[in-house]
């Protein structure tokens, strides 16, 4: 017989049929005569109830039947006889794939904390929970390929390993093979990387932007999704050492072409999760509610569904730094000195900033655009006042900065003194310059945080509860 997905089974096309289904155990209760098994096979949020006959079976099988037992079971699926669920499975034959012993299995069925499941991530998909941020998950990297692909963007697998610091931050991991003890040296003492594996000194890519960049200015629009790599070591709930980004590179758009796009974009993929996964994202706003139910009102979130909703249905508001700046200094939490991190025009705007102009002043996702120059990346265009350039974050309420981008300087003159200013090797980039050197165009593009952005469509609070095995500093365990 062939198999179904509970999904499918739970739908009650297949009620009165005989079929197979093969899962795990979440629960088993029951009485002297009757047991109930919730069964789980990842297809679903929602579990598949075994009605089994005690006698039929024996106590000798059931006792074997714990949290975790994986089982292949054969039965007629019947309109079910209790409520919560509109079909169950009467057992006619059970097979135990493998028993799992009570005491040991660290997943008890009861409610976990985040931390304890996060020791545990090797099998905290087998909670609802994480079941559910991870379909969820993937249904986002879905509908990222499907909107692009829709769109004609195409996909450009950037290199992992590179020579080159994209963003110039230098928060770069090293990729070496030379002997960490005993590596060879220049007669100055340094390290001598021209023995090394790739005859230079080589690092885990920070970014695919630059060699997005050669890809757009020939196939038009391209775009990354892949991992990348940042040692910086910030142990907050936003930052991961590995997370996944896309980006989008575009060839002809200038700055207000790349806003709408991140605006269609990101609220494509809001209502995508709203039609595909409702399921999952009703038991994550439970979940969520749940969490903060002891919080004072004003300090809960707004209802997940609700909150996806506003989203999609506002526009985002555009706002220049400049502006955001004075927002800011003539806020209350300013005045009071609450904000733990300075406000004055040319500082980075820290969380803290960014979530008090989302969630207090605007009330809605905020475009910011055209920051100091001195405070991002050298390839962003230059405006003509001398001090800004044409870059745009994206920011969301409970995340902050969601997706960081910009014009590119197109104007080869300018893009190398900016890059002589900013000690960024020009030499080396000569590849990079070449898109500047041979029929240079206006382009654009942005880099939206894969994990940042799950955090924000699940209501996770963690970002490390959002990536299946998270590295952190001082953590890479799995
Ligand atoms: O703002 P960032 O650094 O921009 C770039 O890397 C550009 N090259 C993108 C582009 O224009 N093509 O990073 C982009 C986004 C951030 O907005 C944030 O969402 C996410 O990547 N991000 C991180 N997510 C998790 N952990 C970290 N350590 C992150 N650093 C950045
Ligand atoms: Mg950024």
């Amino acid at each position: 017989m062939k198999r179904l997905k509970i999904k499918e089974v739970l739908t009650g096309e297949k009620t009165g049929e005989v079929v197979l289904v093969k899962g795990w155990v979440r629960t088993k209760r029951g009485s002297k005569n009757v047991n109930f098994i919730a069964l789980n096979d990842g297809s679903t949020i929602n579990n598949l109830q075994i009605v089994v006959d005690v006698e039929k079976f024996g106590e000798e099988l059931l006792k074997d039947i714990n949290t975790s037992t994986s089982l292949a079971v054969t039965g007629q699926l019947v309109e079910s006889q209790g409520t919560g669920q509109k079909v169950e499975l009467n057992a006619t034959d059970i097979v135990i794939y493998g028993k799992s012993d009570p005491d040991k299995y660290p997943i008890q069925p009861k409610k976990h904390s985040l931390e304890f499941l996060r020791d545990n991530a090797h099998l905290r998909f087998r909670t609802a929970t994480f079941s559910a941020v991870f379909r969820v998950r993937h249904a986002m990297a879905f509908a990222i390929h499907k909107y692009f692909n829709d769109k004609g963007f195409y996909y450009l697998n950037t290199p992992i390993i590179t020579a080159s610091d994209a963003e110039g931050a230098g928060q770069m991991f090293r990729v070496s093979t030379l002997d960490a003890k005993n590596p060879p040296l220049k007669e100055d003492g340094s390290i001598d990387y021209s023995q090394d594996f790739f005859g230079r000194s080589t690092n885990l890519t920070v970014s695919g932007q630059l060699e997005g960049e050669l890809g757009a200015t020939a196939l038009g629009e391209i775009y990354t999704f892949g991992p990348t790599f940042r040692a910086e070591n910030s142990n907050t709930t936003r930052h991961l050492a590995e997370f996944w980004m896309i980006e989008p590179e575009m060839a002809f758009y200038e700055l207000g072409d790349n806003m709408d796009l991140a605006e269609e974009f990101l609220k494509y993929l809001i209502r995508y999760a709203l039609d595909n996964c409702m399921d999952d994202l009703k038991f994550l706003s439970k979940r969520l509610q749940d969490e903060e139910k002891d919080k004072p009102q004003d300090q809960r979130s707004m209802e997940l569904i609700e909150k996806l909703n506003f989203v999609d249905n506002n526009d985002f508001v555009r706002c220049t730094y400049t502006k955001a700046i004075d927002i800011l200094k003539n806020s209350k939490p300013y005045k009071a000195g609450k904000f733990q991190f300075p406000v004055d025009w040319g500082v980075d705007l820290q969380s803290e900033h960014e979530r008090y102009l989302v969630e207090k002043h605007f009330k809605k996702p905020v475009i910011l655009i055209d920051y100091p120059k001195d405070i991002k990346a050298f390839y962003m265009k230059q405006n003509p006042d001398g001090k800004t350039v044409a870059a745009m974050d994206v920011l969301f309420p409970q995340i902050g900065e969601i997706i960081g981008g910009s014009e590119r300087e197109a104007d080869l003159q300018k893009l190398e003194t900016r890059m002589k200013e900013m000690h960024v090797p020009a030499k080396e980039m000569w590849w990079y310059l070449d898109t500047r050197r041979f029929g240079t165009v206006p382009h654009s593009g942005f880099g939206l945080g894969f994990e940042r952005f799950i955090l924000f469509v699940t209501g996770m609070g963690n970002i490390r509860d959002v990536i299946a095995f998270p590295r952190t500093p001082k953590n890479a365990e799995f």
